[in-house]
């Protein structure tokens, strides 16, 4: 069934087509850390199992699409698809298939002679220019691998890009949301609707800049803002505290003081670190001084929330219904800058309220928590998780709603036509 989305839009499901046995090419975000060639970190190709299992229960021809990393058109060696496709074989059970490029002969090839129940990767769709441009030509391309369309690359929804928006164009037989699509769409959909006075937010990491727009959208939304991580020193240099050589974005304190005055006239609550965990160099092995003011003295650069802080925000996080989370409060990276890192991982767990944590450093965190399987979802996405808390339309999913509504009206319209063409008579030639 498709899932409603609103009372007049419907979000199409992979089990909603007909795909036994047919060419199926799903766009997935296999975009993970890769060190030393192999791959960090499977939580994305983990994640878009489901949906490739359930497309090889059907005996489809699966082809999947994604891009690593941002190679800008060029074939880099270190951002091959390679270490994915061995990591997600693994996990199936079964062989997968990597073609040399993403388009070309050998990929036209392999994916028409792909046999029912065969995987094929092809290889980093960014290593075609055309890709992050929408390039008619590629998303064309494409379309002619396969009959079905697939898009369960929540991380990459939020890019208008040839093989999330475009392709979609050149699809005839049907396009639809992988599994999980559809469970970030449902998870994140409870955030981004909950009401106002249930909201709580907890938003880290290094910059103020990075997160103004959903800083701007909280504050229309949320009860409370929580602030950790360096981009807090911004703030609190806005607001005139002394934050020592703390990391502060100087062209965004007018910036920081609007969304204050915009907080304050809403009634909405920007609660801040009134307490620090601070050292005389951004080092690992920095000794760590405890700061038990709001103001950091020269020298001293805060690298973690202090004791105060945390038990502030623990207890406002414990009154929340609906809580997100998306980057950490300090350096929590290095073990003597983590706890406060990890005491909204705990808090987190512990709350009976619905949670989501998303980015890739609160990602990070809670699984580093042992606490994952305590909060209520987990986003695969970073940019795309916060673009649809802000309410903004993501491009991959707005593309599969348009073309899905034109294939739709399409069959309809043929429908209609078929029914009033002349009945032939059945002649009996007895
Ligand atoms: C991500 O990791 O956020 C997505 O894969 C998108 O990658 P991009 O920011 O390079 O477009």
């Amino acid at each position: 069934m498709p899932i409603q989305l609103s009372p007049d839009v419907s979000l199409t499901t992979i089990e909603d087509l007909d795909i036994e046995g047919r060419l199926v090419l799903i766009r997935v975000d296999f975009n993970t850390p890769i060190a030393d060639g192999r791959v960090a970190d499977d939580t994305r190709i983990r994640a878009a199992l489901p949906t490739i299992q359930y497309a090889l229960k059907k005996n489809a021809r699966v082809i999947l699409v994604s891009h690593l990393g941002r190679p800008k058109g060029k074939e880099v060696e270190a951002l091959s698809l390679a270490p994915v496709g061995d990591v997600l074989a693994e996990h199936l059970g079964q062989e997968v298939t990597l073609s040399d490029r993403p388009l070309g002969e050998a990929s036209a090839f392999l994916s028409q002679n792909l046999k029912e129940g065969e995987v094929l990767l092809l290889e980093n769709v960014r290593f075609h220019g055309g890709e992050t441009k929408n390039n008619e030509h590629l998303a064309r391309e494409l379309a002619a691998f396969t009959d079905f369309y697939i898009n369960d690359a929540f991380g990459t929804a939020h890019r208008a890009h040839a093989s999330t928006t475009g392709i979609t164009q050149f699809i005839h037989e049907g396009v639809a949301a992988g599994y999980l699509m559809v469970e970030e769409v449902r998870a994140l959909s409870q955030v981004l609707n909950a009401k106002r006075s249930e909201l709580v937010a907890v938003i880290g990491g290094a910059k103020v800049s990075d997160k103004i727009s959903i800083l701007k959208s909280l504050v229309l939304r949320a009860n409370s803002v929580l602030v950790g991580g360096a981009m807090a020193y911004t703030f609190l240099a806005a607001q005139g505290h002394e934050v020592g050589s703390s990391l502060v974005e100087e062209e965004h304190l007018k910036t920081a003081q609007e969304l204050l005055a915009f907080a304050q006239e809403r009634g909405v609550n920007i609660i801040l670190p009134v307490d620090h965990l601070a050292a005389a160099e951004f080092n690992e092995s920095a000794i760590p001084v405890s700061i038990d003011q709001i103001d950091i003295p020269d020298g001293l650069m805060g690298l973690d929330i202090g004791p105060k802080t945390i038990a502030a925000f623990q207890e406002v996080i414990s009154h929340a219904q609906v809580l997100m989370w998306n980057g950490p409060m300090g350096v929590f990276e290095w073990p003597s800058f983590s706890t406060g890192t990890f005491a909204i991982a705990e808090a987190f767990a512990s709350s009976e309220a619905y949670s989501v944590v998303g980015g890739g450093d609160s990602v990070r965190a809670i699984h580093e928590s042992g606490l994952a399987d305590q909060v209520g979802h987990i986003s695969t996405g970073g940019g795309a998780s916060l673009e649809f808390l802000e309410g903004k339309p993501l491009p991959g999913i707005e593309a599969i709603i348009k073309r899905d509504a034109e294939l739709t009206a399409l069959k309809e319209e043929l429908d209609r036509e078929l029914a009033a063409q002349p009945k032939v008579a059945n002649i009996d030639s007895h």
